[in-house]
């Protein structure tokens, strides 16, 4: 096991660089591999800086021991090994590889017990035998990429306000948004999925789009608020129940926060055990591929595996009601 080294020992390490080596291998273990990140006070500048290629983002000191103690919250049994080090005068490069379960949340994004290994590389220079500067490949952003959620913009960011989107005359409402929103008509779906006891879980979702047919891609949008949105991010595959004209009192059950909404009604599996609710006007199972994530929701892609279709007539609404008996008028 390596030692971590303490102020003096570091000073007379500098002394002698050939063993500079042995220091950045020595803190890099002790930060990442055993979360002792103070260890990174021996090695790094005061006036340190981080840059990531990837977001351009500069973070110092104290934003790398938080990212260091967040990910390992994440992924307990991260472990870390440094590939190849190079040092030439001030200038460094680390190649390293990372692998570690993601059995705890990181930022906003529930885990997913999936195993994931990562690489990247860190390149800087030092200063007074102390890293003043690196710019690293990878972030936490890299790190979700890894695990199948790509960030549209960052999953780390707290600051909610660009919300309200600036446009040419001031600021947009919410309320004027809304407004634009209440006059879409759509479908309603019911979005499913099985916790881990297998007990069916679902909420009422309208953010349903087809994205392509071949190949066969879908979409929905959740609220990470969702009581549902948990179980829905770990899981492989989803259910989408298209509800039928039939089914108005789902509506209200899945728009609601009941325990259990599928308590009073007919239901059986998909092939991969995803909740399909009988009586819908149609309804398929999908794998989920992509969750992207868009500050307050999540966007779900999945790959439609199976399909069931009926003469159920759809639903048809617009904010706060539904419409009756229209017939429809061919293009
Ligand atoms: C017509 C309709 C469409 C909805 N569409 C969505 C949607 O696309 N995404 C979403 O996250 N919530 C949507 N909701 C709201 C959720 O269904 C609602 O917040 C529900 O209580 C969530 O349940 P849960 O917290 O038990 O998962 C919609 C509600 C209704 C009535």
């Amino acid at each position: 096991m390596r030692q971590i080294l303490t102020e003096a020992t570091f000073a007379f390490t500098i002394a002698c660089m050939p063993v500079i080596n042995e220091v950045v291998l020595s803190v890099w273990d002790a930060a990442w591999d055993r979360g002792e990140v103070d260890a990174l006070d021996t090695l790094l500048h005061p006036d340190y800086s981080r840059e990531s290629a990837g977001s351009s983002t500069v973070t110092g000191l104290s934003d790398l021991k938080k990212d260091i103690l967040e990910v390992r919250a994440a992924f307990p049994d991260l472990r870390t090994t440094i590939d190849k080090l190079i040092i030439d005068g001030d200038d460094f490069a680390i190649f390293w590889t990372a692998t570690g379960t993601f059995t705890g949340p990181l930022g906003e994004v529930p885990a997913t017990g999936n195993r994931v290994q990562t690489r990247g590389s860190n390149q800087g220079t030092f200063r007074d035998g102390r890293v003043l500067h690196e710019r690293v490949t990878w972030d936490k952003s890299e790190l979700l990429a890894d695990l199948g959620v790509p960030s549209l913009r960052s999953a780390f960011e707290s600051d909610l306000s660009d919300l309200v989107v600036d446009n040419l005359s001031g600021t947009l409402s919410t309320d004027e948004l809304k407004g634009f929103n209440r006059q879409f008509i759509t479908g309603v779906t019911v979005v499913t999925t099985k916790d881990a006891k297998g007990g069916p879980r679902g909420l009422a979702v309208n953010s349903y789009a087809s994205i392509s047919l071949e190949p066969p891609l879908v979409l929905v949008c959740v609220q990470k608020t969702s009581s549902t949105y948990p179980t829905l991010f770990q899981a492989k595959y989803l259910g989408i129940n298209i509800l039928s004209n039939q089914q108005r009192d789902t509506v209200a059950t899945f728009a609601s926060k009941e325990p259990n909404k599928f308590a009073s009604l007919e239901w059986h599996d998909g092939p991969q055990g995803s909740p399909l609710i009988d009586g819908s006007s149609a309804a398929i199972e999908a794998e989920i591929k992509e969750r992207f994530q868009a500050k307050t929701h999540t966007v779900f892609i999945a790959k439609v595996t199976h399909t069931e279709l009926s003469d159920a007539v759809p639903m048809v609404y617009k904010a706060g009601g539904f419409f009756d008996g229209a017939s429809l008028t061919e293009l």
